[in-house]
């Protein structure tokens, strides 16, 4: 390539990049993927090393972040924020390995200290006579925004320091991210409340912190892990990173509890593959492994190149967000008829795993993201969660890519498909005519936390119905080694194995039972509070809608679920069925056997009440023999009402129902 060439495609990557990084870092709104963007800046970063004439010091490769956003008061790093240098493979890490061992003249192995490589932003956190001064973001690495209001929102920030020997000033350094399961759990939220759904955590917890109004920081449920000492006055500072984190520790300051010294770069590679081997199963996002030479004297020794130091790496694992087409959008029917939009991809590698669908969720969610088939997209898996399509890259679209549309009928069984009032999704309005959402049922019935059919996985049940050997549950256990032996790659081994587990299975409880009916919206925690209120099949079975609210966790519409359920002729002969084929339980003890004072009494709290908690008078009051429900019907013995009750105590003076103060509570606990 000659020069000028290659000057024409530095400059355009330059400006690409550049945009890209406004896009994320400033407006939190990422238009590509991670990997994507690394790739730029490595053609990038490679061409300028070809090219060494050529580097700017305004080249995005020679600076650490994006332009600081205005909404925040702006604050000096005394020490400057780095980033950190990437290897992506092996090779990397030795060659790593090598330059600084080279670097610092040593012929033995060099030691780490290795931590995950946390997925959120960083933050530098002050504190003066162990006091929380300051909190800034990391901006463009020399100045940062001030976002102390919004840190003191941050439960595991410590806004005092503890121990007994409290630095005069201490800098620690760290990342601010959020949890997968309060990601998932404020995206529903978002969802709910048609605002906005977070692309990722990070993503997540940036817009988080860029509050301007500290109530709603405090709302996301955010977290910090502190990687680094910036500074340390009144304090010995220690000699390895390792102890240094350790120190921070001793403040009360919250450190990776995965951190490990490490004694030689092979074991930093054991190290990574043990983490490569936990990461879909961490509570949060990891992008890495970061090592750090651990003998802070050999740290300084190294010193910094312009963007990061010499002697830290980030090893990073496969992306989790990646780029590719919707080739088409179709729409899976599940369990309880409802139609999912899923998009089938051009297969593409995400986190290490070959992806060729993508759950769109519903249709709101895909006019939201206004996505259409034949887009690019952003695709992206994290943990054991079921790949989904982020969002859709604009700037690719043709004008005749399509709009996804529900179809009318039922892409299984033709029946019409309908959307009920008030609800996002659209059902097949098949039932059992509907081979798809026969074939869930019976996959419900036969997994791990319900009847636990040991062989009976997905593929095969999909497999049994496809050829017409079972229609329903009820068919499972009239199967014949012969009907097994007969299917495709089944040996006769594997058929009797099959059998026999059928065999075990019959050998279950009510509560497994009772989930493994598939009910709508009746999980374990439902099905285990039924089986034990009823203790019999048939008290469920005979229960009106009345009785069931007086159940834990069971409101009118999973009341209205069940006797539906049990309303079905089918669903009865079904279970007529697998009872008379063997099935059965161990009786469960009735409470109402144990003589308490309060046996056969249901109650009902409401309002807040001075000394307890709702739970806590709840256990209270369940300790001593009586049933404690939600709703309030003419079978409530009693409302407890505390301040500010609300509905409940109107329905209870309604129905002639007994309203307890909190001093009669008291007297009939005899708390
Ligand atoms: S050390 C001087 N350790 O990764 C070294 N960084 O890509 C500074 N990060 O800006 C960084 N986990 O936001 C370090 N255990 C960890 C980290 C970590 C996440 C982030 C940090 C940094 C970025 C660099």
């Amino acid at each position: 390539m000659v020069s000028e060439q290659a000057l024409q495609q530095i400059k355009s990557l330059r400006d690409e990049i550049n945009q890209h990084n406004i896009d994320y870092h400033v407006l939190d709104a990422p238009q590509v993927s991670d990997q994507y963007y690394d790739q730029l800046l490595r053609k990038l970063h490679e061409l300028e090393v070809e090219f060494p004439e050529l580097l700017t010091s305004d080249s995005p490769t020679q600076r650490v972040g994006a332009e600081v956003s205005e909404q925040f008061e702006s604050v000096q790093h005394e020490v400057p924020m780095l980033s950190l240098d990437n290897a992506f493979d092996e090779d990397e890490m030795l060659a790593f390995n090598k330059r600084l061992s080279d670097l610092l003249a040593v012929d033995t192995s060099l030691q780490y200290s290795a931590e995950p490589k946390l997925d959120g932003l960083a933050v530098s956190l002050l504190y003066v006579q162990g006091k929380l001064v300051r909190a800034a973001t990391r901006g463009d690495g020399r100045s940062g925004e001030n976002i102390t209001t919004n840190v003191r929102t941050i439960k595991s920030v410590p806004l005092k320091l503890i121990g007994d020997k409290v630095p005069e000033l201490l800098e620690v350094r760290g990342e601010v991210y959020m949890p997968l399961k309060g990601f998932n759990q404020l995206n529903d939220r978002q969802r709910q409340n048609d605002q906005k759904v977070f692309a990722n955590p990070r993503n997540a917890a940036a817009g988080s912190l860029r509050q301007l109004d500290p109530k709603i920081t405090a709302s996301r449920p955010l977290t910090f892990c502190s990687y680094a000492i910036a500074q340390l006055n009144g304090e010995v500072l220690p000699a390895t990173q390792y102890e240094q984190m350790l120190l921070v520790k001793s403040f009360g300051l919250p450190i990776s509890p995965y951190i490990k010294q490490l004694s030689s770069i092979e074991n930093c590679s054991d190290y990574y593959q043990e983490l490569a081997d936990k990461r879909d199963s961490l509570s949060f996002e990891i992008d890495g492994v970061v090592f750090k030479l651990n003998d802070i004297k050999q740290q300084n020794k190294t010193g910094f190149v312009s963007r990061a130091p010499r002697w830290a790496i980030a090893r990073k694992f496969p992306a989790q967000e990646v780029m590719t087409t919707i080739l088409d959008v179709e729409f899976q029917v599940g369990r309880t008829g409802a139609l999912t939009p899923v998009a089938r991809l051009d297969p593409v590698e995400v986190g290490g795993v070959v992806v060729s669908n993508a759950t769109l969720h519903n249709m709101d969610e895909i006019n939201r993201k206004d996505i259409r088939i034949g887009d690019t997209v952003i695709v992206r898996r994290a943990g054991d969660v079921i790949p989904e399509v982020v969002s859709a890259v604009l700037k690719d679209r043709k004008a005749d890519f399509k709009k996804p549309e529900m179809p009318a009928t039922c892409p299984v069984c033709e029946s019409e498909v309908i959307q009920q009032e008030g609800q996002a999704a659209y059902r097949c309005t098949g039932g059992l005519v509907c081979a798809a959402q026969r074939k869930e049922a019976i996959k419900l019935f036969a997994s791990r936390k319900a009847m636990d059919i040991d062989g009976l996985g997905d593929k095969l049940v999909e497999q049994l119905v496809d050829q017409g050997l079972i229609n329903s549950i009820a068919d499972l256990f009239s199967l014949t080694l012969e009907q097994l032996s007969s299917l495709d790659r089944m040996a006769e081994k594997s058929a009797q194995n099959l059998l026999d587990a059928l065999e075990h299975s019959k050998q279950t409880t009510l509560p497994r039972f009772i989930y493994s009916l598939g009910i709508r919206e009746v999980g374990e925690a439902t099905a285990l509070a039924l089986a034990n209120y009823f203790t019999e099949l048939e008290a469920v079975e005979n229960a009106d809608e009345e009785t069931l609210i007086l159940v834990d966790d069971v409101g009118p519409v999973v009341a209205a679920n069940i006797v539906h359920f049990f309303d079905q002729s089918e669903n009865e002969q079904v279970i007529e069925t697998v009872i008379k084929a063997g099935l059965q339980w161990p009786p469960i003890e009735r409470i109402e056997d144990i003589d308490l004072p309060l046996k056969g009494t249901t109650y009902v709290i409401t309002g807040t009440l001075e000394n307890y908690s709702r739970q806590q008078a709840a256990e209270i009051l369940k300790k001593l023999g009586a049933k404690v429900s939600s709703s309030v019907s003419k079978k409530t013995t009693a409302v407890v009402a505390g301040a500010k009750p609300g509905s409940k105590v109107d329905k209870a003076n309604k129905l002639n129902v007994t309203v307890l103060d909190e001093k009669a509570f008291d007297e009939l606990t005899g708390n």
